[in-house]
């Protein structure tokens, strides 16, 4: 923790604020090495679920950095991505699998067979079958010991998005292939060069596999971040906003902000 940092609590959740997005990047990068580090010394191995968009760069870098110095290793390490877009090519630069290749996977020692991506070339009829393979294989390798995450301005994690479905379905979605919602589409636009050249559907994994991990850590950081942040910690649990379904796993679950992020709340 930062010196100048803050704990807070909110619905049963442990929440970490630090000043800026570089601090609370190393701050994120230390609680999931840490819980590497000690699934490797308890049991020879870790699984984890890693997360894409901008907001885990900096997290991948600082891993890439304590790499290169010797201080954390991948080769004990199972990967699982929360998502990928759906069709595309793992070679497209825009892809998930590209985007941890140039991120994370090139830079450190983990095994190509064991960093897994939802296969955006899978055909359509088997995608189904591919998402719930996906899901079998996080449980065959005993369950997620930490799940980092992302959050969408409209409350999304991974692709679960906001939706009218009961709480109670909302918390059990399993991995599949879905519809982007419209800002989710509007926020990938720039990296596609327009709306109407972004890949409408992806793979996702659902909210039971993400729920079920042994520890969750949640970054989001930037003003933009701090309304969707103040309504998933302090308003109620809904399927209208994903991210509100972690207080269901409260005990498991760190948010860690930044002051900009947090700034929402109450
Ligand atoms: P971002 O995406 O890090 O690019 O803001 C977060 C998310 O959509 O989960």
């Amino acid at each position: 923790m930062t010196p100048a940092g803050r704990v807070l609590e909110r619905a049963g959740m442990r929440v970490l604020v630090s000043p800026d997005h570089v601090s609370t990047s190393r701050l994120a990068a230390q609680r999931l090495s840490d819980r590497i580090n000690a699934a490797v010394a308890e049991r020879g191995r870790a699984v984890i679920g890693l997360a894409t968009g901008s907001t885990p760069e900096k997290i991948y870098a600082q891993f890439v950095e304590w790499h290169r110095e010797c201080r954390l290793s991948f080769r004990d390490v199972t990967s699982y991505n929360l998502d990928e877009y759906y069709p595309i090519s793992p070679l497209d630069p825009r892809s998930y699998r590209s985007y941890m290749h140039r991120n994370l996977f090139f830079h450190v020692d983990i095994a190509p067979d064991r960093a897994h991506v939802f296969d955006g070339t899978v055909p359509e009829k088997f995608a189904p079958a591919h998402a719930a393979e996906f899901e079998r294989w996080i449980a065959a390798d005993g369950g997620l010991d930490v799940q980092l995450l992302g959050i969408g301005r409209n409350g999304h994690i991974a692709f679960n998005e906001p939706s009218d479905i009961s709480d109670a379905e909302a918390l059990r979605l399993p991995a599949r292939l879905v519809e982007l919602h419209p800002v989710t589409r509007a926020t990938a636009s720039a990296d596609f060069g327009g709306l109407d050249r972004v890949i409408p559907r992806a793979l996702t994994l659902g909210t039971a596999a993400i729920l079920a991990a042994r520890s969750i850590v949640i970054v989001a950081t930037g003003f933009s971040k701090a309304d969707v942040v103040a309504r998933a910690l302090e308003g109620p649990m809904t399927a209208k906003l994903p991210a509100s379904l972690l207080q269901s796993v409260a005990d498991n679950v760190t948010w860690v902000l930044d002051e900009a992020a947090a700034s929402g709340l109450g």
